[in-house]
């Protein structure tokens, strides 16, 4: 006798974060989302817009932000957004209104443009504020961008 047997295979909500480099904003932003929401039904991740850091680890400042915070970001590896990435995602959050420019350049329809949002709008809607590249400064800008986006994931998870 033949059993056939049915699994059921949850479809998980796919959320990409990205930034320019994917070592300092991005990789914080996925690591906070993911502490928010059930893995089991959600999927974080987190890409550049720039490839010069693809399968680096996160920027160490970011590593060390995370880490007072609770947070363990070392799985993470740098990858590089792709027109691929359209067909993944469900929400593509970008920090910087350079990061919306360049993303959006590579939609090909509507409904791909659509699902790319800059992350700071879910604060402060329609105002379009940049989450600040503190790559080239001090670790004091590291607290700040995590303040931001923890704010930000919260709003994200409770919308979700
Ligand atoms: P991120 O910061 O976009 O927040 O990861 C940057 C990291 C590296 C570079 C630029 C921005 N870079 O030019 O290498």
């Amino acid at each position: 006798m033949c059993r056939i047997f049915y699994f059921q295979i949850p479809m998980k909500t796919k959320i990409l974060m990205v930034c320019l480099g994917n070592i300092c904003r991005s990789p914080l932003a996925e690591g906070i989302l993911k502490s928010k929401v059930d893995t089991t039904h959600y999927l974080v991740e987190s890409a550049g817009t720039g490839g010069w850091h693809v399968g680096a680890l996160p920027d160490p400042r970011s590593i060390s932000i995370a880490k007072k915070h609770g947070l363990d970001i070392t799985d993470q590896r740098g990858k590089k957004f792709s027109t691929y990435d359209f067909e993944i995602y469900d929400h593509i959050f970008v920090m910087d209104n350079s990061n919306y420019r360049d993303v959006i350049r590579l939609a090909k329809n509507d409904s791909e443009k659509q699902k790319v949002k800059l992350i700071l709008n879910e604060i402060f809607p329609g105002e379009n504020v940049d989450v600040p590249d503190p790559y080239y400064g001090g670790d004091n800008g590291f607290e700040q961008v995590y303040q931001m986006l923890n704010e930000a994931c919260e709003k994200i998870m409770s919308r979700l």
